[in-house]
């Protein structure tokens, strides 16, 4: 059962808001795998140790950094929204000065014709400062409405478009993907900051205006305006804290139930939902995870529900206190009475104005702090970017490996060790072995897509970590073990391979020959512009081999000297498997091949085959310098090759 036993109460008994709460216990859906560390930690703790003046101080970064991707997201709308929003802040203050006006002209001594014609001037300036308000209000929505999507949709874009470029070995990290989360909420959030700072510019303005007035009646009634926002102002930065850390803390559950919803929904896995009852092993998890959930957002609830009752006792009592003292100094002839009348009115509008301004600054800040997640996050991408520049390299006349070793990051042992080989232009290089020996991690580092821990991957000489990878990979066509099922049209599917090459009828036909995919595409009546999702209108699927056929057809496509292919038929039929293989050295027409394959009579024709044991290279020659040695490859060999023998009782037959 979930435990949402909280911190909060834990060791004092008092309440402590700050304190994170436990997210309830794992799910054992999720095994031990999934820790419950956050990328917003570091955020969070920084958030709950921060004390008001650390927030103050932390401000104007805050707002600079939402001004600057502002005025990259739309210069001018940004420029109106400022403007306005300061036009506005003087207007309200305009409008402040002119009540006062009215009211000091209203409730002065004499005759009553004679006071309102002292006040008319006052009352019509009161009505232009509302006309004028309502102006500048609507300018203001209308440039926030078009600013606030722009800045999301930057913020989110640069995201997108530094994580693209991120190594892919970084990639894989989890350490890598709780920035991106990170930074991902920030950029989702980053119209909201911008109404906070617009809402706290138009708030400060306001408030000087009550300040002003109260210090122009009586500067002893100065000290009342902040009497009254305390207990708000409290209850309110505890609310905000209160569900900051909540928050934080459910992260990593909140990311599991997403998953499950995935899961749930992709047609990824409708056959085992369906066909396994997969559905029904699930379902049970996600409630009980919602479940707990639920019970958090309902502590949080009471939790705000207790502090604004307590919050609105003490508003009234310090509003009591406050026009308490100002009946007293009236009652005392400190103050005449249009000044203690104007005085209400203004006291009434400040409080208003310090509680929406407490409000606001805490939002900004916590929605600031989000948006520095954002800024961690394209630093993070850039930090973890494959480099631009480095040593020109051109279609490699031979790739070498040198005393390779590398290890995944947390594994106990190497992937690869000590790995030495040559591969020669023009070349089929066949890599084989057992399930997990090393050979799609060979491909990628001789790829120039992993670096070497040790030892090096040379293309004519220039080490990978040191050549221009990006022009190094444009070398590169992949047909990776899990190739990429991409839910777009036919075309696309193929052109994405070498995007910068017109998709031109021609070299999409000419692919998807070298693929055996022709007859495949002229079955469809929409041919190259087929869309390859179901669940879109209009769209198809393709069967298993199909979509490999596609791959093979990308692969094709994107015409690069170094050509990578990863067990490309593994779901072929007989007939086009055996003509992928027979075919591929004519198709690669003097490109260099990689061929990793578990189907050892394809491997024939490599003009060298490396077995790989455990990440080591533990033959290598060609097929018959192997099956004349006698060692594990010709055992493998021959043990597939009686799959195919007639067995004792068929030849008896
Ligand atoms: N992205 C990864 N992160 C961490 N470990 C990995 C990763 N990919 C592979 N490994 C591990 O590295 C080892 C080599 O894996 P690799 O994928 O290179 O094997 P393989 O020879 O291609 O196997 P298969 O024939 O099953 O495709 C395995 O122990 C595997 O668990
Ligand atoms: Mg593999």
């Amino acid at each position: 059962m979930t435990n949402l036993t909280t911190s909060e109460t834990a060791k004092s008994g008092k309440p402590r808001a700050a304190v994170p709460q436990q997210s309830g216990e794992p799910d054992p859906l999720f095994g031990s795998g999934i820790s419950y560390k956050m990328g917003h930690n570091r955020h969070y703790e920084n958030y709950l140790t921060s004390n008001v003046r650390d927030a103050l101080k932390a401000l104007p970064r805050l707002i600079g950094m939402c001004v600057r991707l502002s005025l990259r997201a739309d210069r001018r709308s940004t420029y109106l929204l400022i403007g306005a929003q300061l036009a506005l802040g003087a207007s309200t203050a305009f409008g402040l000065l002119a009540t006062n006006g009215v009211l000091r002209a209203l409730l002065a001594e004499g005759p009553s014709p004679q006071r309102v014609k002292a006040a008319a001037p006052a009352i019509v300036l009161v009505c232009l400062a509302g006309v004028l308000t309502s102006v500048l209000t609507a300018a203001s929505t209308r440039a926030q409405g078009t600013l606030g999507p722009k800045v999301e949709s930057l913020a989110m874009t640069e995201l997108l478009e530094s994580s693209v470029r991120v190594e892919l070995l970084d990639f894989q990290h989890a350490e890598y993907h709780d920035s991106l989360d990170a930074g991902q909420w920030g950029a989702a959030w980053a119209d909201d900051l911008l109404t906070y700072v617009v809402n706290t510019i138009e708030a400060l303005m306001a408030l000087t205006a009550a300040f002003g007035v109260l210090t122009v009646l009586n500067p002893l009634l100065l000290p009342l305006l902040p009497i009254a926002v305390v207990p708000r102002a409290m209850s309110t930065v505890l609310s905000v804290k209160r569900r900051n850390a909540s928050r934080h803390a459910w992260l990593s559950k909140s990311r599991q139930i997403r998953q499950l919803v995935d899961v749930l929904t992709t047609k990824k896995t409708a056959v085992e939902i369906r066909g396994h009852g997969a559905g029904d092993f699930l379902l049970p998890h996600y409630r009980r995870m919602q479940t707990s959930y639920m019970g958090e957002q309902t502590r949080l609830s009471r939790a705000d529900a207790k502090g604004g009752v307590l919050s609105d006792a003490g508003y009234g009592a310090s509003l009591a206190l406050i026009y308490g003292l100002l009946t007293l100094l009236f009652w005392k002839g400190m103050v005449p009475l249009s000044t203690a009348g104007a005085a209400a009115y203004a006291i009434r509008t400040g409080t208003g104005q310090i509680s929406s301004m407490v409000r606001n600054v805490t939002y900004l800040f916590q929605y600031g702090l989000y948006l520095t997640d954002w800024e961690k996050a394209l630093q993070d991408s850039e930090h973890k970017a494959i480099p631009s520049g480095g040593t020109p390299v051109a279609a490699p006349a031979r790739i070498t490996a040198e005393n390779l070793t590398f290890a995944y990051p947390g594994a106990a042992t190497p992937a690869l060790r000590d790995v030495n080989m040559t591969i020669a232009q023009g070349e089929v290089i066949a890599l084989v072995g057992a399930n997990g020996s090393g050979k799609s991690t060979l491909a990628l580092l001789l790829a120039g897509l992993y670096l070497p821990d040790q030892g090096e991957v040379l293309w004519d000489g220039v080490p990978t970590g040191q050549a221009d990878r990006n022009q190094l990979l444009s070398n590169v066509a992949i047909l990776s073990q899990d190739f990429p099922r991409w839910g777009i049209s036919l075309a696309a599917n193929i052109a994405i391979g070498r995007h910068q090459t017109p998709a031109t009828p021609e070299l999409l036909n000419r692919a998807a020959e070298a693929a055996g995919a022709t007859e495949l595409i002229s079955k469809y009546p929409a041919g190259w512009n087929t869309l390859l999702a179901t669940d879109q209108y209009g769209g198809v699927d393709l069967s298993g081999g199909q979509w490999q056929k596609i791959a093979l057809g990308r692969m094709h496509y994107r015409d690069a000297s170094f050509l990578v292919m990863d067990e490309p038929t593994a779901s072929l039929d007989p007939a086009a498997e055996a003509e992928v293989f027979a075919k591929v050295r004519e198709l690669a027409g003097g490109r260099t091949v990689l061929l990793i394959t578990h189907r050892l009579s394809s491997t024939r024709r490599a003009d060298r085959i490396y077995v790989l044991d455990h990440g080591q290279v533990v033959e290598s020659g060609t097929h018959e310098e192997l099956m004349t040695a006698g060692l594990g490859y010709s055992v493998l060999f021959k043990m597939q090759a009686a799959q195919f023998l007639p067995t004792d009782e068929t030849s008896a037959a």
